[in-house]
């Protein structure tokens, strides 16, 4: 299968009008386009309404997770159930086969790499926010127990190694992702990861197991030469 992925479109109709003309081609180079996160700029329906627009004139099946862009307006169940009825697979925390091809997603969390991991010690609000960071590491490894086939795709928006985020502030790289979600892809295995969100970051790094990371990030493929809307991927 060959998969088309990007991520960060944060859609506006003129944003849009630079990478249109490629979108439409993604039909002739892939079978499937997988959208990492932040659709949108501020999560709210009328921007989901007018990239779903978009989107179905591309007529490619396409596997979707959120970005922290898509929850900005707290409508994003209002937003997962506007792109279910476009016939975009959205996946939260949950696993999509196609064609022999495993799925699983989920838009992933902050709280660093490493031996910089955040963890749950004193104040209640710590404890709070590195809960989130587990929840969606749990909601990746339930994603990956559901799928059944051999060759594996993780879709996260944030990114679940620091060598993918490299290129942005030294100071943010905490706030880009977290190396929990890379331990649950190493336990459980997967064919490559990608994500988004780290418009700065770097195109390609490998998690501790040794499993590819690909940073889609719309902002990055851009700076590319030449420029491009999506990279594609061999599975
Ligand atoms: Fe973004
Ligand atoms: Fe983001």
């Amino acid at each position: 299968m060959r998969i088309a992925a990007t991520a960060d479109l944060h859609f506006s109709p003129q944003s849009y009008d630079r990478i249109r003309e490629q979108m439409n081609r993604v039909r002739d180079e892939a079978d499937l386009l997988i959208l990492a996160g932040d659709l949108t700029n501020y999560g709210r329906p009328q921007e989901m309404e007018s990239l779903l627009n978009a989107l179905v004139r591309i007529r490619v099946p396409i596997v979707a997770v959120l970005g922290n862009h898509d929850y900005e307006s707290d409508q994003q169940e209002e937003l997962m159930r506007m792109m279910t009825a476009e016939g975009v697979k959205v996946l939260d925390g949950t696993g999509y086969e196609r064609d022999g091809v495993g799925f699983a997603g989920t838009k992933g969390f902050i709280g660093g790499f490493g031996r910089g991991v955040l963890t749950a010690f004193g104040e209640r609000e710590i404890k709070t926010f590195v809960q989130a960071a587990i929840d969606e590491a749990l909601k990746l490894e339930r994603a990956l127990s559901q799928l059944r086939v051999e060759k594996r795709i993780v879709v996260l928006h944030y990114s679940p190694i620091a060598s993918t985020v490299k290129g942005e502030a030294p100071e943010i790289f905490p706030y880009l992702g977290t190396s929990r979600l890379a331990e649950v892809v190493d336990r459980h295995g997967a064919d490559l990861v990608v994500h988004g969100h780290a418009h700065h970051g770097t195109p390609d790094g490998v998690t501790v197991g040794g499993i590819p990371v690909h940073n889609v990030a719309l902002g990055l493929l851009q700076a590319h030469q030449p420029p491009c809307a999506y990279r594609i991927f061999d599975v």
